[in-house]
């Protein structure tokens, strides 16, 4: 049976104080509802990382980053390597978000490189992929998703492969306040589940986690995670709020 999971994406919010006050409320939680078989991951920014490995302490809840380099050390100013993340007790890594491809203008091939070295040191990646609202309304998310796919992490062996997570994240609902449809979640959860067989086969693509992320809440996840392929949630703004957060961990 494939992970149920809801990992928070704090993105660049949360200084170090409000970020250790938010981790220890939702560990405390957990400490004394543990989440039942499923998993919950927060990744936040780097600078909360080295203090979280004794903050964290409830089963089933874990930590992670949101970005890694490519290279293994060295002269990269202001950059953070998997190996450092790993040794702060973090056991994850989101890549290929969308706000990193736009922003920062991290190609499939960059992000291939990325998450070897991730894998590489032991980490889970949670590699995201999505289209934009144009390519959707050309009917080309499909070919989209697939392609990020097929450069970003195809590449892996099945040995590294089933260490990954993939989010789907339209961009369209990434902080809109748009979700994408239930139908439409379901749709591209299972065309990316087919790919995975493609490439892997049924045992591999049966056993992969598929979260969906944009504008999931409380409000709207349990109709979400109601669909057969979508295997819970990568939350942003609502992983903000404890009790928001923690509902929607409940609605999984
Ligand atoms: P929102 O939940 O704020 O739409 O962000 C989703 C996201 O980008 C998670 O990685």
């Amino acid at each position: 049976m494939r992970k149920k999971i809801v990992a928070g994406n704090w993105k660049m919010n949360m200084d170090l104080n409000e970020g250790l006050a938010l981790a220890e409320a939702i560990n405390s939680h957990y400490a004394v509802n543990p989440p039942d078989g499923k998993e919950v991951i927060i990744c936040t920014p780097f600078i909360h990382l080295g203090m979280l490995s004794k903050l964290i302490t409830a089963s089933g809840v874990s930590f992670g980053a949101q970005n890694c380099n490519d290279h293994r050390s060295g002269a990269y100013t202001g950059e953070i390597s998997a190996a450092m993340i790993k040794s702060t007790g973090a056991g994850s890594v989101i890549l290929g978000h969308s706000e990193r491809r736009t922003l920062y203008g991290e190609t499939d091939e960059l992000l291939a490189a990325k998450t070897a070295e991730a894998l590489r040191n032991g980490l889970r990646v949670i590699f995201c992929c999505g289209e934009v609202l144009a390519e959707r309304e050309g009917n080309n998310h499909f070919g989209v998703v697939r392609r990020q796919l097929e450069k970003g992490l195809f590449t892996l062996t099945t040995e590294d492969f089933v260490k990954c997570i993939i989010a789907y994240e339209p961009v369209w609902a990434i902080g809109t306040g748009v979700t994408a449809s239930p139908a439409q979640a379901q749709e591209m959860h299972a065309f990316i589940r087919q790919l995975i067989e493609g490439r892997y086969g049924g045992e591999v693509a049966a056993e992969t986690t598929i979260l969906y992320g944009g504008s999931c809440k409380a409000s709207n996840a349990a109709e979400l995670f109601a669909n057969p392929d979508v295997d819970g949630g990568l939350i942003g703004g609502a992983s903000l709020i404890k009790e928001e957060f923690c509902n929607i961990v409940s609605a999984l």
